[in-house]
């Protein structure tokens, strides 16, 4: 059964470590980012950005996707199913779909507007026992260019009773620049001030230097978010399967082998994100 994410971030937030999202794209993303999370006994997050859900067919295949292989392949940690910078109408898709989790990204309107917005979406997504998270001063890569958010702003969006806050930092999608100054972590601690303990989102988590995921954490952040990442290994290691032609020998075209480096090359990534996100046996 899918759960919401209020009560495993919570838990990560006082027990000062954090809770993965990983993104999912399809059967294998998914069965290699449960096996990780099941074997070593973590709560995980299963991120659903809108073009993804797109890409699966829709959100409703997501959701009877997901449900289904967590009792399927007898999964025990909590995991839930989120909808990864949702607008306005994917939010209610997702509510209607049978996700547990969603976010509303808002970060692109005016304040007043975001507050409004969110407000109508926490309501929403409370009354159908779901956990909603929202945003403050861009991310860069998705719609902005790594803003720092603003405290006051923030407070003012964690105070309609969103559940957990993504809040720019300095951060960006994709792979970092070469010229990228790091996290902000003076901002960090201002935000974190402000916002009354709520357990905050680091976004764009590929790429972050592994000192700097743990100074995040000890600074309030209790959920990171990995996409990009999982993309490159699953790549790399299809590329190597068919550079060495193994798709040419015997059956190895078989879906079922072309696919498996990438997929086990996912489920490696996300093992060794749980150990330094200090969530393994949490689950
Ligand atoms: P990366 O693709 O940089 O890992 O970011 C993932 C993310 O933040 C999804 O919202």
């Amino acid at each position: 059964m899918l759960v919401n994410a209020t009560e495993m971030l919570l838990k990560a937030r006082d027990g000062h470590y954090g809770v993965p999202q990983f993104n999912i794209n399809n059967l294998e993303w998914t069965k290699s980012v449960l096996t990780a999370c099941e074997e070593t006994k973590s709560p995980v997050i299963l991120g659903v950005s809108e073009g993804a859900g797109k890409y699966m067919t829709g959100f409703k295949t997501v959701a009877a996707m997901v449900s289904a292989m967590v009792d399927s392949m007898g999964i025990t940690v909590p995991v839930a199913l989120h909808l990864d910078h949702g607008t306005y109408e994917g939010c209610k898709a997702c509510i209607e779909a049978g996700f547990s989790s969603i976010m509303f990204d808002g970060s692109h309107y005016s304040i007043e507007e975001n507050v409004e917005k969110t407000k109508e979406l926490v309501a929403l997504a409370h009354a159908h026992g779901m956990s909603i998270e929202a945003e403050v001063g861009s991310i860069g890569g998705v719609v902005g260019a790594g803003e720092i958010a603003d405290p006051e702003e923030c407070a003012k969006i964690t105070a309609l009773g969103v559940d957990f806050l993504a809040a720019g930092i300095g951060n960006i999608h994709g792979v970092y620049p070469a010229n990228w100054k790091g996290l902000d972590f003076e901002a960090l601690d201002r935000i974190h001030k402000a916002t009354n303990n709520i357990p905050l989102v680091l976004h764009g988590g590929t790429g972050i230097p592994d000192e700097m995921i743990a100074k995040a954490i000890s600074l309030g952040v209790s959920k990171i978010n990995i996409n990009t990442e999982c993309q490159l290994v699953f790549a790399e290691a299809t590329r190597k399967y068919i550079e060495e032609g193994k798709d040419q020998q015997g059956k190895g075209f078989d879906p079922r082998k072309l696919l498996a480096p990438g997929a086990k090359a996912i489920e490696a990534k996300c093992k060794e994100k749980i150990e330094l996100f200090g969530c393994a046996g949490k689950g």
